[in-house]
């Protein structure tokens, strides 16, 4: 039978929509119970990309106190850092540092760059002080630059923690070097 183009098409019967509503309901459901896994996934895969570096420096163990004598000379330690960048989980040198052991539970721990212009500082110890073979920087016992290096600033000096067991933590931060000051690098 041929339909009259002049005249509305007749509603579908009252079980037809039905279907049809019930087919649109389970498809919007299933899209969005498939997309939550996905953006789920979506935010793991992405994690790494959305963590800040920050300024702060890497914790990283170096010693126990027992092996320092108080009062010795500096000891020089590499510093050991798991690091994560995107995707990788890394564990590496990262630099080192001179930790000297001033008291029961003090302890005197510097950067060993330069903060010349980044070469590595030498302890001396019959000068009992560091020196820089690159522009013959020299610095005290205490890090203090005397005044005749090229270094705008005394030895970068680390903060540390003692736990309970005698580790000693160090929490490692690289500085710009030929600045005054101690500026950071993330
Ligand atoms: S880099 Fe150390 S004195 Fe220049």
């Amino acid at each position: 039978m041929s339909h009259d183009p002049s005249t509305p098409p007749a509603d579908p019967p009252d079980g037809d929509r039905r279907g049809f509503l019930t087919k649109a309901l389970c498809c919007g459901l299933g899209g969005v119970a498939a997309a939550i896994p996905a953006a789920a996934g979506l935010g793991v895969l992405l994690d790494p990309l959305s963590r800040k570096s920050d300024a702060s420096g890497t914790l990283a163990r170096i010693a126990t106190l027992d092996s320092l004598p108080i009062g010795d000379k500096p000891q020089l330690f590499p510093v050991i850092a798991t690091r994560v960048d995107a995707w990788n989980r890394t564990t590496a040198p990262v630099g080192a540092v001179y930790v000297r052991r001033t008291g029961e539970k003090t302890l005197q721990v510097f950067h060993t760059t330069c903060p010349h212009a980044g070469c590595a500082v030498e302890f001396r110890e019959e000068k009992q002080g560091y020196f820089c073979p690159c522009h013959d920087s020299t610095f005290s016992l205490e890090g203090r630059r005397s005044e005749q290096s090229p270094a705008a600033r005394d030895l970068d000096e680390l903060e540390y923690e003692i736990r309970e067991n005698g580790e000693i933590w160090v929490r490692f931060q690289n500085y710009l070097t030929g600045h005054k000051e101690k500026v950071p690098v993330a």
